[in-house]
This record gives C-alpha cells, sequence and structure tokens, in this order.
C-alpha cells in the first residue's frame, strides 16, 4: 500500500520526517511492504503530523501522528486502514475538506510536490498548453474577465496590471513573484511553494507569454528554508522537462525563472523596495508614479504579483474565465485561501469563496478558542490589518464588506484573539512593529511610528491622561495614514484606530456613550 506523509514545514516541526524513517524501519522489519510518499499538507495544521494510507475506500487518515506511535499502528493493520485512536477516516470525507471551494489548493495533500508525473496527472500544465493556444492577447482578457484581483492584499484587479504590462513597448519586460510573505498568521504563499511549487511556475509561464516577458524572477524570503529548497529542486526539473528554457513546452515562447532569496526585510514585501532590493540595493521604497507595471525592474516594465496571484492563474485559464468569476460575492471574485490562526482549536488553510462568514471560518473550520474561552478580537489582513470584535464575525469575507467595516482582507491571515487579549498591548505592538521595520524613507513613519508607541505607552502608565493622549494619538494617526509614502506607515493606524474604538477600556478611556 502506498503511504502519504507531509514534507510541510509544518509537518516537518511536527516530527513527520522521524515519522517517516519510523514507518520504513518497522516495514522493513516487519516485512510489510509499503511505498512511502512524501505528499504535501492538506493544511489541517491541528492533525499534523497526519499519516494516510491508501485504500479500496480512498486514503484514510491518522491524524497527530508520533514515530512512537508506529509500532502500534502496525498492530493495528493501519496498512488497510484498520482502527486506532488517532484514525479520522477517510479523508476526502473530513467536513472540514468537504465544504471548502480548493482552487488554488486544488492539489493540496494529493501530490508529491516535485514529482513532475502527479502534477500533470493532476491536471499540471493544462492552463499553460490552452494559452498557448489562445495567445497572448486572449489569455490576458481571460484573466480580466475572471474578475481575479491582487491576492498579496492590495486587492488591484490582475486583468488591469497584466494590460498595462502588455501594452508597453519596452524590451525586455519581466515577471517578479512576491513570495516576501511578511504577514502574522500567514502561510499560504510558504504551503503554496513547498506543496505545489510547479503550479507557480505555470502560472508565471502564463503570465509571462500574456503580457510578452522573458524572465522571471520569484523573491523568497529567507525565513522559509524548505521553501527555498524546494523551488530550487522545482526549477530545475521543470527546465530538464521543457517546461522553462528556450522552447517552452516545445513552442516558440523562451522564458525562465531565477530564485533570489531575501534577507529578512518586511519591508522588501513592499514591491517597489522589492524590486530596489532584486537589483541589489538596500529595501528602500520608490516614490510613485511611475508604477512598476511601467518602469519596474532595472527600469523596465514589470508584472508584480504575490505568489497566490500567480498560482491562482493556471486554474483560471485551464478552466476558464466563467468558472472561476462563478466563485465570490460581489466585485470580490473567486475564492480566497483563508489562513486561521491564532487562539483556534484547528488552525489551518481554509480556501472558500468570497463571502463565507467569519463566523462560519472561526467557529466552523477553527472549531472555536483553543482555550474554551469567548472571542474577544479577530486580525484580518496581517500586523497591519484592523481588528474586528466578536459582535461583526457574521460579516461575510469579501473586500467590499471589510472596507465598509474600516477593515481589509489583506493577504487572508485571520488571527484570533480571546477574551484575556490586552488591546492597548497589542496596538503598542502595531506602532513598535512599524518603528522596526520603517525602512526610514519617510518622516510620518520613521519618526511617527516611535511617537505613536510612546503615546500608547504613556496611556497604558498614566490612565488619567489617557483622553489627552488619545487625541494625540489620533492626530498622528491621521497624518500617518495620509502622509506616508507606502502601506507600512499609511496602515500602522489601522489596527491602533480599530483596538481604540472597539475596546476603549484597554486604554483607560471611557466607553462612548452609545446615544
Ligand atoms: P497598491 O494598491 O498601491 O497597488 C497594488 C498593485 O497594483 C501594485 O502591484 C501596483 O503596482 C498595481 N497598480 C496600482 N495601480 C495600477 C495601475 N493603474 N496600473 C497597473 N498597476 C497598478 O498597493 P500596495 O502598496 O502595492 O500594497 C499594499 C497592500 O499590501 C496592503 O493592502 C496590504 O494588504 C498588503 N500587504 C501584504 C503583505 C503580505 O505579506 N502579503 C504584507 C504587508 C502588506
Ligand atoms: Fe519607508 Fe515607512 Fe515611508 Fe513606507 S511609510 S516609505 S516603510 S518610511
Amino acid at each position: 500500500p502506498t503511504v502519504y506523509v507531509p514534507n510541510d514545514s509544518v509537518a516537518l516541526a511536527l516530527g513527520a520526517d522521524a515519522l517517516a524513517a519510523a514507518l520504513q524501519l518497522h516495514a522493513l522489519r516487519r516485512g510489510s511492504p509499503l511505498r512511502l510518499v512524501r505528499n504535501s499538507s492538506r493544511g489541517l495544521y491541528s492533525h499534523e503530523p497526519l499519516l494516510e494510507v491508501d485504500t479500496p475506500a480512498g486514503r484514510v487518515g491518522y491524524a497527530r501522528v508520533s514515530a512512537e506511535q508506529v509500532p502500534a499502528l502496525f498492530d493495528a493493520d493501519f496498512l488497510h486502514g484498520g482502527a486506532h485512536p488517532s484514525c479520522i477516516g477517510l479523508v476526502e470525507r473530513l467536513d472540514w475538506l468537504q465544504r471548502q471551494e480548493r482552487l488554488t489548493f486544488a492539489r493540496a495533500g494529493l501530490t508529491d510536490p516535485l514529482c513532475l508525473d502527479d502534477y500533470a496527472r493532476h491536471g499540471g500544465w493544462a492552463g499553460l498548453l490552452r494559452a498557448l493556444e489562445l495567445g497572448p492577447a486572449a489569455t490576458v482578457e481571460e484573466i480580466a474577465q475572471s474578475g481575479l484581483r491582487g491576492r498579496g492584499g492590495a486587492a488591484f484587479p490582475a486583468g488591469i496590471k497584466w494590460r498595462t504590462v502588455a501594452a508597453q513597448t519596452a524590451a525586455p519586460k519581466y515577471v517578479v513573484c512576491n513570495a516576501d510573505e511578511g504577514d502574522s498568521g500567514t502561510y499560504a504563499d510558504r504551503m503554496a511553494i513547498e506543496g505545489d511549487p510547479y503550479q507557480l511556475i505555470e502560472g508565471m509561464a502564463i503570465a509571462a507569454y500574456a503580457v510578452g516577458a522573458s524572465s522571471g524572477y520569484v523573491y523568497l524570503r529567507s525565513e522559509y528554508p524548505h521553501a527555498i529548497a524546494t523551488f530550487k529542486q522545482a526549477l530545475e526539473r521543470a527546465r530538464a522537462a521543457g517546461w522553462l528554457g528556450a522552447r517552452v513546452a516545445g513552442s516558440s515562447f523562451a522564458f525562465d525563472i531565477e530564485l533570489r532569496v531575501g534577507a529578512g526585510a518586511y519591508i522588501c514585501g513592499e514591491e517597489s523596495s522589492l524590486l530596489e532590493s532584486l537589483e541589489g540595493k538596500r529595501g528602500l521604497v520608490r516614490a510613485r508614479p511611475p508604477l512598476p507595471a511601467v518602469r519596474g525592474l532595472f527600469g523596465q516594465p514589470t508584472l508584480v504579483h504575490n505568489v497566490i496571484s500567480l498560482a491562482t492563474v493556471p486554474v483560471i485559464v485551464a478552466r476558464g474565465a466563467a468558472f472561476y468569476a462563478n466563485y465570490g460575492a460581489g466585485r470580490s471574485r473567486g475564492t480566497l485561501p483563508i489562513q486561521l490562526a491564532g487562539n483556534l482549536r484547528t488552525p489551518g488553510l481554509v480556501e472558500k469563496a468570497f463571502g463565507v462568514s467569519l463566523r462560519e471560518l472561526i467557529e466552523d473550520f477553527g472549531g472555536g478558542t483553543a482555550s474554551g474561552r469567548p472571542v474577544k478580537a479577530v486580525q484580518i489582513g496581517g500586523p497591519l490589518g484592523a481588528y474586528l470584535s466578536a459582535a461583526e464575525l457574521d460579516l461575510p469575507l469579501d473586500y467590499e464588506t471589510l472596507a465598509q467595516h474600516q477593515a481589509m482582507v489583506g493577504h487572508g491571515g485571520i488571527v484570533v484573539f480571546d477574551d484575556r487579549a490586552d488591546m492597548a498591548a497589542l496596538a503598542r505592538y502595531a506602532m513598535h512593529f512599524t518603528a522596526i521595520e520603517s525602512c526610514g524613507k519617510c518622516t510620518p513613519c520613521r519618526i511617527g511610528a516611535v511617537r505613536g508607541r510612546e503615546l500608547i505607552e504613556r496611556m497604558q502608565h498614566a490612565p488619567a491622561q489617557a483622553a489627552e493622549r488619545a487625541a494625540e494619538l489620533e492626530a498622528l494617526c491621521d497624518l500617518m495614514e495620509h502622509a506616508s509614502l507606502c502601506a507600512l506607515g499609511g496602515m500602522t493606524p489601522y489596527p491602533v484606530r480599530s483596538a481604540i474604538r472597539l475596546f476603549p477600556a484597554d486604554f483607560g478611556l471611557p466607553r462612548p456613550n452609545p446615544a
């Protein structure tokens, strides 16, 4: 029988390698041969390492299995799906999976990330082959019609960006993949690269073909060593198999990708400092205009996209714009890989069409708080995302609804806090984070974040003057929001203001009069 042990970073951190080694050792000792596949993770992180075994009925799962449990698993005849306390039954039948709409993460947990045959067997390269048939202009229109918006956080319509780059006459052009995933509580980019690297390669190749680029760069953060190692190998194998290089898939289209590793600065996730860093300079934000689409890497037209935007391209082109646009709510089309983190019983990756409610995500998928205590606040969209209160959990998750509530979807990370959270400490942390990560180019952010941290500290230590400090803090937030050069300084007020508005008592402030 075939046995699967994930080699995703989370599974590895929880002992997947030791489990894989123990399985092989005991199989030898007992004379029960097995075929071990190191698959990607399903994203059900509370269950890792999630061991799966092929049975005639489908894959049977065993959750949170340690190397020490392996002898008992053999005794329980797990190779034929035998009963054991860790057995969770048929994995595909789990409510948690069945209720998802996995398009970008359709292969998660199913395939061996580096196996080209596996990728092709599960629908891989169909998007690229269709794009080569459609031609560049029709491929751009396919993306425009799908309604895809940038999944890195800003939600800018991808079709407009592609049209802009395609319309440039300068050559060469570049495609740059932003894999500097720095938001707290997010891991979709990492999962996509570790678990399905050819999908990103395919998405980049389609994008390059569509906009007329001949080289691509992936800017991957140094904190993801396993993703770096996986992607390096994926590039070599894709090249050797003719999916990259002088004649992509036997066509006249030439394209190759270079992997670059960042050095740990959060600001290098901002597209213009990322481009500076790629050019070998310090990661300082560039003033816009010009936009990267017009003058980006080395001054050339550049299509910059987040990993998830590019990884979603193959399914859109393979299945058609209408198929993708059919998912979603309002102007938020398609699906979003939502990353559940923080105080939750079953955190993990949930891909759903826009419009799913926060309550469904937190209670049904996330299993409620791990502590069993009530939810106090939810932060969406990274360290600079706004907080929402427990009273707002019935809001649907889509770009417009959250914007109406002074919040944002961002990169789809949701971090849950229970009623013990100190919102003044969290607001202080937002300012502290920006003070550390600021690139220093503009004053509202470089100085403002330090002053903001001090003001919150004074509120914490002298509640009697909290109201005065709050007024100063509000003026500072206003300045940071409107006068900062990029989103780092510009968005720091989001968590600070929302924490004060929703939880004034944590700052020593009176509750506003409900009238
Ligand atoms: P933006 O709205 O200025 O730009 C979004 C994208 O659209 C950029 O690629 C920009 O070049 C492009 N664009 C804008 N106007 C265009 C036009 N007329 N034609 C062609 N392309 C155009 O937002 P920005 O500053 O790039 O990103 C801010 C967002 O980043 C925030 O909303 C935040 O959610 C997100 N973020 C994500 C992080 C992560 O780890 N994924 C970390 C921190 C922030
Ligand atoms: Fe740099 Fe902060 Fe200004 Fe952005 S807002 S350009 S990070 S100093």
